[in-house]
């Protein structure tokens, strides 16, 4: 007998229900916050690891050793042919991303893909066709993370009248910053459901390219999310109002100045109640469970045993790359002013 959900491992699985796991690319994120997570999973009895595949051997190699794996590979599709795994998670750039899903649904294996699963709306798309049925999970974690996921408890059933959120960076000049925005606007969508219209504002404040965007989502929230790269201090802030609840989440990226973060709920006027890691018995020294990565792999492993499907699949995740596309589109042309307006 076993169980496994949002608090965790409860029963541990018998040696032979592990489920198999290879892993694509051991990089830096992958190290850092899917090798614990994976680490963990191993310890609970939840996963084997059979396989790691990187372009760089030695990377590879001293990453399965971590993870009790032998078999090391450079090639992903020596690995899977090799290793008959039950899952792949693919860890690659988004440029890459594409071309292994290609290659991993072609094995008719299930996968988890960070996010963006593909580099354009198009690519995204055409991988919705080649994919169908086939079980996978993109990882967008903050969709599994605590604190969204209470949230979301907290105003179930309730219509969102507002949604904001304030998406701040200290010192990111990537040249595209879409890739990290796209969470922002995940999570909003996460929260409030598709979008319907949005209005898009670019504009350079001296040297840093600040974005704007505020619309309306299929159910009638209003949303407004300003993503600002380069200032003082980061921070991740989500407010959502219902006619019940106001609920006001700090959520809890490594790299902002308020991690570890909460989750706060105010009621009755002035009725105002907090959870943090203390309250929901987290440790606030885990930055992957805070962010999500543990319940997103947890989230994997149901979908791959048939327990629940993943709702963050390419086709769920589809309007959050167009509209990340929109704001590349407006860095590349280089414009320093723009307004952009989208119906979907
Ligand atoms: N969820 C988040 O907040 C978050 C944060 C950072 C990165 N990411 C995502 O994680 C992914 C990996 O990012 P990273 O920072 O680890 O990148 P990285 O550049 O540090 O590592 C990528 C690794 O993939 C390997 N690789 C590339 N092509 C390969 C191939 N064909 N076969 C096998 N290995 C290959 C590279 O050798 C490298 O080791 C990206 O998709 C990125 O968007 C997500």
């Amino acid at each position: 007998v076993y169980r496994y959900g949002f608090e965790g491992v409860i029963f541990k699985m018998p040696e032979s229900q592990k489920t198999k796991i290879a892993v694509i690319g051991t990089g830096t994120w992958s190290t850092n916050m899917h090798q614990p997570v994976l680490k963990r999973l191993i310890a609970e009895d939840l996963i084997e690891v059979v396989g790691a595949c990187d372009l760089r051997e030695d990377a590879a190699a001293s990453y399965a050793r971590e993870l009790h794996c032998q078999d090391v590979f450079t090639d992903p599709a020596t690995m899977i042919e090799k290793t008959d795994p039950q899952g792949v998670i693919i860890l690659v750039p988004t440029v890459v991303s594409a071309e292994l899903i290609r290659q991993v649904a072609a094995l008719g294996k299930p996968f988890m893909v960070e996010k963006p699963p593909a580099p354009s709306s198009e690519e995204h798309q055409q991988l919705i066709d080649i994919v169908g049925d086939l079980t996978h999970l993109v990882a967008y974690n903050r969709r599994h993370s605590p604190y969204i996921t209470k949230a979301r408890e907290l105003i179930a059933q309730e219509k969102i009248q507002v949604l904001s959120c304030h998406f701040s960076r200290s010192r990111r000049r990537d040249p595209d910053f879409s890739t990290t925005a796209v969470h922002a606007i995940d999570t909003m969508r996460c929260l409030a459901g598709d979008w319907a219209r949005m209005r898009l504002e670019s504009c350079w404040t001296g040297e840093v390219l600040n974005f704007f965007i505020d619309g309306w989502t299929v159910e009638g929230a209003r949303i407004d999310l300003q993503i600002t790269p380069d200032t003082g201090s980061g921070e991740e802030h989500y407010f959502i109002r219902t006619h019940e609840a106001n609920v006001f989440v700090v959520f809890p990226h490594w790299s902002l100045a308020d991690y570890p973060g909460y989750v706060e709920v105010r009621r009755g006027k002035i009725e105002c109640q907090r959870f943090g890691p203390a309250e929901m018995d987290l440790d606030p020294n885990d930055r992957a469970l805070l962010s999500g990565i543990y319940h997103e792999h947890l989230a994997f492993l149901r979908a791959l045993r048939g327990e629940e499907p993943a709702a963050s699949t390419l086709r769920t995740t589809l309007q959050t790359q167009v509209i990340r596309e929109e704001l590349k589109k407006v860095i590349d042309s280089g414009q320093r002013k723009m307004l952009v307006e989208v119906s979907f």
